[in-house]
């Protein structure tokens, strides 16, 4: 059989400790094309519009608009003319005149939902308040006389608005150039890329696309892959398992469409059973398209995270098909026993009737055998049947899994047919108690523990969202540095490889889903949402509910209806389905508003978003209801930066705690302080703990990031980190904000700030004390200094009086030099793993410059590893994130460093001009 792609990959024959089992990274060389899009020529923008409130009754009736029953106001494009109510407008404008074909109108978005009209003639309607659409107009456009184009808009919720960045034009499509999907296409011609992938990223920062997804344009593309199934092989099952592409990914294989999900979020199975032939070429052809859009977050798009081809047995376990319920038995400190309840699903995908054994065992976390068990089938599974084998396994003095001692146990579950194992699978799972009280907060293995939680999005500087595992794990040590014990996977289920993270180091997560109801209904947000495919969140659940680190499930966020009776009833629908899946773990649903209605009324735990000193009603009216807020503070600041500046779009590190700012932005110290010191109050999850791309609130262009971040884009800490370090955790800091690099301020005074744990601070300036003050728990301490250069001194003192921790921060002279460093220097060399180097310019005395812009270029040497990106944290930074050459942004920048799969050793080397250069090696091994 011919095929045209170069990248062709035989199974390999690995060992068969799994029994027939074989699991294979597809990640590896693919195929790479973005899909040419069409442009417009002779475009132009159309600006002018007026409009007139509707009512629902003249939706349709555009051609017969009444004018006496309207009057038509100017309206600014991107203007909420619903003044945040639902309804309907009409918007209308006249249209240049431009001579055909293809005249097409192009919106940049119409918030919610629009039905078009030229000259009276209904051309098209588009569902969703965030995408970008085309509408050909020539079959209604009047050449000989005036064009009126009118817009019914519909709003269901929040502002509504026809976005600004109309245009008129002549569509140009793009070149066809075939059919991507068949074995036949030669794709020799496309770039060839390993997954996790995500090329959104790669685009380029575009003014007018939409900034809440960091002006960043979402074409479709393919990916393409060709793999040879081992002759040997016969009479097995094939998998071909996705764990997240971002969006609307469609599969094919042999030209076939075998799969696909809408969801961006959650991972799509493929049986290729009936495809796959031993000895044959599988074509596998990935169409993704991400301008639809699920959030008003950077989403990405590609296939970004991993992808899997698995050969099982006929008779194998079923996929997710293994589910452990652990319990502790007695007390829940220091329990005698344990119960692990174990189902496990099986199937005979083919094979004639056939007896078995399920045989199990668990392994503690030190690797020793605790459990040993055989269950014999009680009859024979028949062709095509499945079956669920259930036992309870008792296990004496478990060791907890913990935020200080997160041990986790392993269940290995074999499938054997006649003496043989045919499949095996090895699941990982950890024995803690979980408990709500609505009185005492929350419990950890009967251990009160306030939740210092925040909230994240999925991508990092330079990356994108193609996150590697070794990645996931670095994030997750960064917040847990900060003494933060729990993550919120906002807003939609996370990648496999966080989960696990968490799992191992301890980290509680709440895990979410992404939206209320039904998923594949075009979202509205009206009452007429449906439930009736609750699909996602059965795969959210059925996918993670093994994992320890889950303690409950966020079943939506910020619903328009979340304080409706249509809200509640679909909530319910979906708590039944969390009781069947997994009984043992709560919901909750985060909510902004209407608590005490609508899904308050039947979720388990109240999650609060925002709630500002409500939240002390609603423990009165619902005395039975635990609490959490799921949103604490939204504190904006970027890095180094000291003074709000709205004209180039940056905030100021003083504003989170001495001015006000925007009005839902909860100052954090007005945040934290009741959260921590009220017992009912389970604990809160910040938003958020990185920056992430998109939504740069309170701004847009050309902010192409978030300013919510504890840390920058790159990890690099805000002042406000150290405000959480300071009150998460119990070593003793002490941090000043802000820097000592004042030129031209001489002698006028500086307002300086103090976080500590400690309760009492002296403030010196070159040598001399400025007074001792208390700085009180979740509080801050402050100064006004009149400014010199020099030293500026915070000396903390514990309750005894004795010195806990010192921190200078000294006034730099000219740059001098970069420093490299990096906690990331011995990875794995399996063309996935990245380490982030850490710059920063220092004069020559070695002081960290913080306002220094030096434009820093990396270079590698050895073949084990590339440049995969850069990032500096400045929201304005429009430099591509592969790039690798940078300015640093208040001294600092990072480049992400990624294994290309061969083992050795990589130099970087970091070069500015007029500065000296510095190295650093990493290993691949
Ligand atoms: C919340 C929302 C988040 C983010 C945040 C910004 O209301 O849930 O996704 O938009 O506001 O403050």
């Amino acid at each position: 059989m011919a095929f045209a792609s170069a990248h062709m990959l035989a199974l390999p024959a690995t060992a068969q400790q799994n029994g027939d089992r074989q699991r294979l990274s597809l990640d590896a060389d693919w195929r790479f094309r973005v899909n040419p899009t069409a442009t417009l020529d002779k475009k132009t923008s159309v600006t002018d519009w007026t409009w007139s409130p509707a009512s629902p009754g003249e939706t349709g009736d555009a051609p017969l608009l009444d004018e006496s029953k309207h009057t038509w106001q100017a309206a600014k494009l991107g203007q909420d003319v619903f003044d945040q109510k639902p309804g309907y407008a009409w918007c209308r404008t006249t249209l240049p005149a431009l001579t055909g074909p293809r005249r097409t109108l192009h919106f940049r978005g119409v918030d919610d939902n629009a039905v078009i009209f030229l000259n009276g003639k209904r051309l098209a309607s588009h569902q969703g308040w965030d995408e970008a659409f085309d509408v050909s107009l020539d079959s209604a456009w009047n050449s000989a006389g005036e064009n009126h184009l009118t817009v019914l808009v519909q709003n269901t919720g929040g502002g509504g608005y026809v976005w600004d960045g109309v245009a008129l034009g002549l569509s140009q499509a793009p070149a066809a150039g075939g059919d991507p999907s068949g074995p036949g296409y030669h794709d020799s011609a496309w770039r060839v890329v390993n997954v996790p992938h995500d090329y959104v990223i790669e685009q380029p920062f575009t003014e007018g696309l939409d900034p809440q997804h960091a002006s960043l344009p979402t074409p479709s593309a393919w990916y393409r892959k060709t793999i040879v199934i081992p002759k040997g092989d016969r009479d097995k099952d094939y998998w071909l398992d996705f764990d997240g592409v971002y969006r609307d990914a469609k599969i094919y294989v042999n030209g076939k469409l075998v799969g696909g999900r809408q969801s961006g979020y959650l991972p799509i199975h493929v049986d290729l059973s009936s495809l796959a032939k031993p000895g044959e070429p599988l074509t596998i052809a990935v169409q993704v398209d991400p301008s639809k859009v699920e959030g008003w977050w950077y989403e990405g798009g590609g296939i970004y995270r991993h992808v899997w081809l698995t050969s099982v047995n006929r008779l194998h376990i079923a996929p997710d098909g293994v589910w452990v319920v652990p319990k502790a038995v007695g007390n829940e400190t220091n329990p005698d026993s344990a119960t692990v309840d174990t189902s496990v699903t099986l199937k005979n995908s083919g094979l004639g009737s056939r007896a078995y054994a399920v045989v199990e065992r668990i392994l503690s976390p030190g690797g020793k055998i605790v459990a040993s068990l055989r269950t014999n089938s009680s009859e024979p599974i028949g062709a095509g049947a499945r079956a669920v084998s259930k036992r309870r396994i008792s296990l004496s003095h478990p060791l907890l899994w913990s935020l200080e001692t997160p041990n986790l146990y392993k269940l290995e579950t074999s499938l054997e047919v006649a003496g043989r194992p045919v499949d095996r699978v090895v699941t990982t799972f950890g024995i803690r108690t979980v408990r709500f009280d609505p009185n005492k907060g929350f419990f950890l293995n009967g251990k009160s523990v306030k939740i210092k939680g925040i909230c994240n999005h999925q991508d990092f500087a330079g990356i994108g969202n193609a996150v590697p595992d070794n990645l996931q794990a670095w994030r997750v040590k960064k917040m847990q540095a900060m003494g933060a014990n729990a993550w919120r996977m906002s807003h939609n289920p996370p990648n496999n490889a966080l989960l696990d993270a968490c799992d191992k180091l301890g980290m509680l997560v709440l895990d979410e889903n992404r939206h209320l109801g039904d998923t594949y209904v075009p979202h509205t947000y009206a009452e007429d949402t449906k439930a009736d495919d609750l699909s996602d969140l059965d795969d959210m659940i059925v996918r993670d509910r093994n994992h320890p680190s889950i303690f409950a499930w966020s079943l939506c966020n910020e619903e328009p209806l979340q304080g409706k009776d249509t809200g509640a009833e679909i909530f319910k629908k979906m708590l039944a389905r969390v009781r069947k899946l997994d009984p043992n773990r709560l919901a909750t649903c985060a909510m902004n508003a209407s608590w005490g209605k609508g899904i308050s009324l039947v979720e388990d735990i109240q999650g609060f978003n925002y709630l500002n000193e409500s939240f002390e009603k609603f423990h009165k009216d619902f005395p039975n209801q635990p609490t959490i807020f799921t949103e604490s503070s939204s504190a904006v600041s970027d890095r180094g930066v000291y003074e709000n500046d709205g004209a180039r779009g940056y905030v100021g590190n003083y504003t989170d705690f001495s001015l006000d700012w925007l009005n839902w932005v909860r100052r954090t110290e007005d945040a934290w302080k009741p959260i921590a010191e009220n017992d009912y109050l389970s604990g809160a999850f910040v938003w958020t703990g990185f920056d992430y791309k998109g939504e740069p609130s309170p701004y847009g262009w050309p902010n192409i990031h978030s300013h919510f971040g504890i840390l920058d884009m790159c990890g690099f800490p805000k002042d406000v980190y150290y405000y959480y370090k300071a009150n998460w955790q119990d070593k003793p800091s002490v941090h000043i904000t802000p820097h000592w690099n004042w030129p031209g301020r001489e002698g006028k005074p500086i307002s300086v700030i103090v976080f500590s744990n400690e309760p009492m601070v002296d403030l010196s300036l070159n040598g001399v004390s400025l007074g001792r003050k208390a700085c009180p728990r979740n509080g801050h301490a402050e100064w006004t200094v009149t400014y010199a250069p020099g030293t500026l001194t915070a000396r903390a003192y514990d309750t005894s009086g004795q010195l806990a921790a010192t921190q200078e921060v000294a006034t730099a002279g000219k740059p001098y030099k970069i420093e490299l460093r990096t906690d990331l220097t011995k990875l794995s060399a399996n063309g996935e793993d990245e380490s982030v180097i850490e710059a920063a310019i220092v004069d020559e005395n070695g002081i960290f410059i913080p306002v220094a812009s030096d434009k820093v270029i990396f270079t590698i040497s050895g073949a084990a590893g590339l440049i995969a990106g850069t990032g500096n944290g400045d929201p304005n930074d429009h430099t591509p994130d592969a790039s690798s050459e940078r300015r640093a942004f208040n001294g600092r920048l990072a480049a992400i460093i990624r294994s290309t799969g061969k083992r050795g050793v990589v130099g970087v080397t970091a070069t500015a001009a007029g500065l000296k250069p510095a190295a650093i090696s990493i290993r691949f091994e």
